[in-house]
């Protein structure tokens, strides 16, 4: 028994084409620092950011995944075991192809991992923030695929999404991401991964936005925090570069914290001086080490080494930075004798340049979701184009409140259906207006772009849909799942709103009435535009839907 089962799990092994890697030691967090879950010695990271540009390649892939191709990561990482990596940045990784190669070549190398949640088509707009059922998916499908793996050293629930004083709301979007994937994580028994967020280094907002990730219930907030760092730029010292002034902006910080890029490359080749003082006395009681900018030479000139026929090639900066990377003794706590001076700490306060609410979105709920388009009688047709929604949208919420579906960074209040998709939403609000309307069907008529249907409440949905009510403002925190429902009642699609909010006892009576807020949310997904954003560090090429800005109003109703 025990022999055919060794000798199975052997040959299973083999057929796999790789040997079983030992285990790294997790990191861990406490207080602000990281520490070896094995013998308590402080962690710092000596990181490099891997990943190749995106902007190049074809065959319909817009990520070019650093951990799929155990060609290139078998022939990078004696290179960056070269410079003592402990830790690489990956931004953007897809999660239908294997991993499982070049995560254990890197264990093999003693080689963390910390990967960015989102990707390209998939991430947290600054201006139209939304936190989706759809990106919490994403998001779930990264953390299911590299939860096994010993050297994940954390997750970035977002990167540079608030960057100036005019998009801080996004931050709240991003903060329910990092609540929500810590959830999912606690559910699915996986190793307490941590969770952070990497910011740019805005002057306006660089301490509150730290505060406001760092801030709150140890369920809420993140785990660890990095910063975008380019503020030493050639011949520098730590009170010129301005590191000084950041490590007492920094200093009373909960989490750990770290350079999650850094680097300047205004002057070339580049010294790295900044090394000494980044893991020196000066710095180490605030600071947990860094990640530089990066280990490929692309347009940006920020390469450590060039590439070339598959050759690799160290370049000026790879030697540079070598010589100071292994000159540092930075000094090290053990988790036996640190005590963390301050586990919590106090939100910033709103103002001019912060205006996040604590109060975050509601986790994404599918079910939910499936419950209410199903309950809907008047939807969107098949053949209206998901580009023509927000006319669509523009012309109802100016008619009813659209509470349901928007959500708002700033108040802190956001529509109980706001995670679910652009047609669920735009179902619900034509289905609002319908039973305003007195549930004719020219009130579900908009020219051809919706019709009437017969509405379904499956049994696991009616006590949901009746605690969100029928303007869809109380939030339901509770799992639907959908998989045990069995369709019961099935009403006729002359139900009417008014109707429908008397038999839902609790939530009718704090449901808004329709007109009083239909303004405010008039425009509230005009900001999406065509938004590309090129970061600093050019890999994180962000697209966002599209959508078709309202030149008038294509339909009458009848
Ligand atoms: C603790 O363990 C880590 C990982 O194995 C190792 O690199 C480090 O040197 C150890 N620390 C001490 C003080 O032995
Ligand atoms: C990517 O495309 C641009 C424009 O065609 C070109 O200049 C650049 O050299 C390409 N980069 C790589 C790595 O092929
Ligand atoms: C992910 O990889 C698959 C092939 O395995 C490819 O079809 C798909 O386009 C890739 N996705 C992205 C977003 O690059
Ligand atoms: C992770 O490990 C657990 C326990 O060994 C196993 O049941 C599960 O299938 C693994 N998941 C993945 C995605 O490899
Ligand atoms: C913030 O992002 C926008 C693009 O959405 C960009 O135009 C702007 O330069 C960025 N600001 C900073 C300070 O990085
Ligand atoms: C701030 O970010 C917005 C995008 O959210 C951008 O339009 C604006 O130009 C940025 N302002 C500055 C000063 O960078
Ligand atoms: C950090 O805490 C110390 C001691 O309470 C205080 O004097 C200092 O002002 C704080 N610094 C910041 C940046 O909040
Ligand atoms: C630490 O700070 C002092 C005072 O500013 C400075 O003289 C010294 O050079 C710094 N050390 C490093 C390694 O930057
Ligand atoms: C960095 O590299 C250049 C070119 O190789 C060299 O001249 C310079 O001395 C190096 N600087 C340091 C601080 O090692
Ligand atoms: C959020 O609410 C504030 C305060 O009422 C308002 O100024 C802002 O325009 C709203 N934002 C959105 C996206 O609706
Ligand atoms: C719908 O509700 C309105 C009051 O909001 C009422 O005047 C109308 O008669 C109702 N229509 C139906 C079909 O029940
Ligand atoms: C609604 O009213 C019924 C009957 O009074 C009661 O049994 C039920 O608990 C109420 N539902 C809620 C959500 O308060």
């Amino acid at each position: 028994m025990l022999f055919n089962k060794v000798t199975s799990f052997a040959l299973a092994s083999l057929l796999a084409g790789y040997a079983t890697a030992a285990d790294l030691p997790a990191i861990e967090v406490v207080g602000n620092k990281f520490f070896y879950s094995n013998n308590g010695s402080q962690f710092y990271m000596k990181g490099i950011a891997y990943q190749a540009d995106t902007a190049n390649v074809t065959s319909g892939s817009s990520i070019n995944d650093p951990l799929a191709d155990f060609a290139s990561c078998s022939r990078d990482i004696p290179y960056l075991q070269q410079l003592s990596t402990n830790v690489i940045r990956v931004y953007a990784v897809n999660t239908t192809m294997d991993h499982s190669q070049c995560m254990d070549a890197l264990v093999d190398a003693g080689i963390y991992v910390i990967a960015d949640l989102s990707e390209p088509d998939a991430s947290i707009n600054r201006d139209s923030p939304e936190w989706t059922v759809e990106l919490f998916d994403r998001y779930k499908s990264v953390v299911d695929m590299f939860a096994n793996y010993t050297n994940v050293l954390g997750f970035f629930a977002g990167n540079e999404v608030t960057n100036n004083s005019t998009n801080t709301p996004a931050s709240a979007f991003v903060k329910a991401a990092v609540r929500d994937t810590k959830a999912y994580i606690k559910e699915k028994n996986y190793r307490s991964i941590p969770v952070g967020y990497s910011s740019n280094d805005d002057a306006d907002t660089r301490v509150a936005i730290a505060d406001y990730f760092a801030c709150g219930d140890s369920d809420e907030r993140a785990d660890f925090y990095g910063i975008n760092m380019y503020e030493w730029c050639g011949n520098q010292n730590f009170q010129s570069s301005g590191y000084a002034d950041r490590t007492k902006d920094f200093q009373n910080l909960t989490v750990p914290i770290f350079f999650s890029e850094y680097g300047c490359n205004l002057v070339q080749p580049r010294q790295f001086t900044e090394v000494q003082a980044l893991y020196g006395a000066n710095m180490t009681d605030v600071w947990s080490g860094g990640i530089v900018y990066m280990y490929f030479e692309e347009t940006n000139n920020y390469g450590l080494v060039s590439i070339v026929n598959d050759k690799v090639s160290t370049l000026a900066d790879f030697n540079n930075y070598s010589k100071q990377i292994h000159s540092i003794s930075p000094s090290s706590a053990n988790t036996a004798s640190y005590t963390p001076t301050s586990t919590s700490m106090a939100c910033p306060a709103t103002g001019r340049y912060w205006k996040a609410a604590t109060a975050l979105p509601p986790t994404p709920n599918s079910g939910l979701c499936s419950c209410m388009d199903a309950a809907n009688s008047c939807v969107v047709a098949d053949d209206v184009d998901s580009k023509d929604y927000q006319e669509l949208f523009n012309y109802i919420c100016g008619e009813i409140s659209c509470d349901g579906i928007s959500s708002n960074g700033t108040t802190g209040k956001y529509g109980a259906y706001s995670f679910c998709s652009d047609k669920e939403k735009l179902n619900f609000v034509l289905n609002l207006y319908y039973q305003n309307n007195g549930a004719v069907s020219s009130a579900c008529a908009f020219s051809g772009s919706a019709s009437v249907k017969s509405a379904t409440t499956l049994s696991v949905c009616s006590s949901a849909l009746e605690a969100v009510g029928s303007v869809g403002t109380n939030i339901y925190t509770s799992d639907i799942s959908m998989a045990s429902g069995s369709s019961t009642s099935s009403s006729s699609s002359a139900k009417n709103s008014s109707k429908s909010s008397s038999r839902s006892n609790s939530s009718g009576s704090s449901s808004s009435s329709s007109s009083s807020s239909a303004t405010s949310t008039k425009s509230s997904k005009n900001a999406a535009g065509s938004s590309f954003k090129v970061n600093m560090a050019q890999v994180m090429l962000s697209s966002f839907a599209t959508f078709a800005v309202a030149a008038g109003l294509g339909f009458a109703l009848a």
